[in-house]
């Protein structure tokens, strides 16, 4: 049997059935100490998401990605500084921008950033997303006083990263998992979670629920999906014990309108967090052909929800600057995900301690 036969075989018979909450339940989470993770647009997304709400993510899994603002809002240096030619990204344009907006108040303040976590995974042989972007990322999260574990030295081409699942560990395509004999879902958080986690155990199907994601955006510039997924471990439901939560973002490409379930079931991550009481939420974006311009279902890492997108005269090629809203605690989707967050936390008891603790 050939590989690619292979892996349609395993996508199709693993497809998981999650049952379907009209809202999200009220459970026992402190979101002082949240963490995120992200591949490619989730990658640049987890760092925004890191810097904009220093005050409670404490910890980043950064999967070929690239500095927190790298684009300033432009789309043409996605795909050219911040993709294809990292070696001329002009640094101290990406620390301006983060410099006013922690001026403005537009973000926690950075000062948070000092102890933080962050791992950072640049693949030897990616290609869409060149692993000097991980180096790049390294030294604005050093300057910042995020305390780091890099991983440069696994021959991957652009993929989240499994010992189990997905394709030949330099092959690139989808769906972007690859099996390079590397446990990255483990290995990630158990850095963030200060390395006491177990290992993980197997992830109960009926434990991954949908949600309805539309109560968390009224407009369309948003580009989310109508459903959201978030994995509830055993001990976390019915807010009967402390939990943590973990929020994981998709890359281009493998969100639910494209993927199903098998991005969020296959990663590895539910493993983890069912062995070690993580709540996870899956915030999906949605694509859109034309405007906002999101066709693969990105994360906004260049500025397309803002407005001002849309006065790009060339359409892909968009020469004027979004601005950088997109990056702020307002912007569209960070707002949104963290009204999410916000939800799941809502049975916060304050006199329960996490047990490891
Ligand atoms: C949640 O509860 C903990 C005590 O377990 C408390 O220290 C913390 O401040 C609360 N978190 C939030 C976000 O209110």
């Amino acid at each position: 049997m050939g590989k690619r036969f292979m892996l349609f075989y395993l996508a199709t018979i693993l497809l998981v059935n999650a049952s379907v909450l009209q809202k999200l339940p009220n459970l026992n989470i402190d979101l002082v100490g949240t963490t995120v993770s992200g591949i490619s647009s989730g990658a640049y997304m987890s760092g925004q998401m890191h810097v904009a709400l220093s005050s409670f993510i404490k910890g980043s899994a950064i999967v070929a990605g690239g500095p927190v603002g790298c684009t300033r809002g432009y789309l043409i240096y996605a795909t050219t500084e911040c993709m294809a030619n990292p070696q001329d990204l002009n640094i101290q344009s990406v620390d301006e921008a983060i410099d006013k907006l922690n001026k403005d108040k537009k973000i926690d303040d950075v000062s948070n950033l000092k102890g933080a976590k962050s791992y950072i995974f640049a693949g030897l042989k990616d290609t869409v997303v060149l692993p000097l972007g991980g180096v790049h990322l390294q030294d604005q999260f050093t300057k910042l006083g995020v305390q780091l574990k890099t991983v440069y030295d696994i021959p991957a081409e652009h993929a989240y990263i499994t010992n189990n699942f997905g394709n030949v560990c330099d092959f690139k395509g989808s769906p972007y998992i690859n099996n390079c004999n590397y446990n990255q879902a483990y290995e990630s958080l158990n850095y963030l979670y200060g390395g006491k986690l177990k290992a993980g155990t197997k992830a109960i199907d009926s434990n991954l629920f949908e949600f309805n994601q539309q109560n968390y955006f009224s407009s369309f510039m948003t580009s989310l999906y109508s459903s959201g997924y978030v994995y509830i471990p055993t001990n976390c439901a019915g807010g009967k014990k402390k939990c943590r939560l973990h929020i994981n973002f998709h890359g281009c490409k493998q969100s639910v309108e494209i993927l199903g379930t098998n991005y969020i079931t296959m990663i590895g991550i539910n493993d983890v967090a069912e062995a070690n009481d993580i709540v996870v939420l899956y915030p999906q974006t949605s694509k859109n052909p034309i405007f906002p311009y999101n066709p693969e279902g990105c994360w906004d890492w260049w500025g397309y929800t803002e407005w001002n997108s849309m006065l790009a005269p060339t359409g892909y090629y968009n020469f004027n600057s979004a601005g950088l809203n997109f990056l702020s605690k307002e912007g569209l989707q960070i707002k949104s995900i963290w009204q999410m967050a916000q939800d799941l936390a809502s049975g916060n008891k304050t006199s329960q301690k996490l047990e490891q603790e």
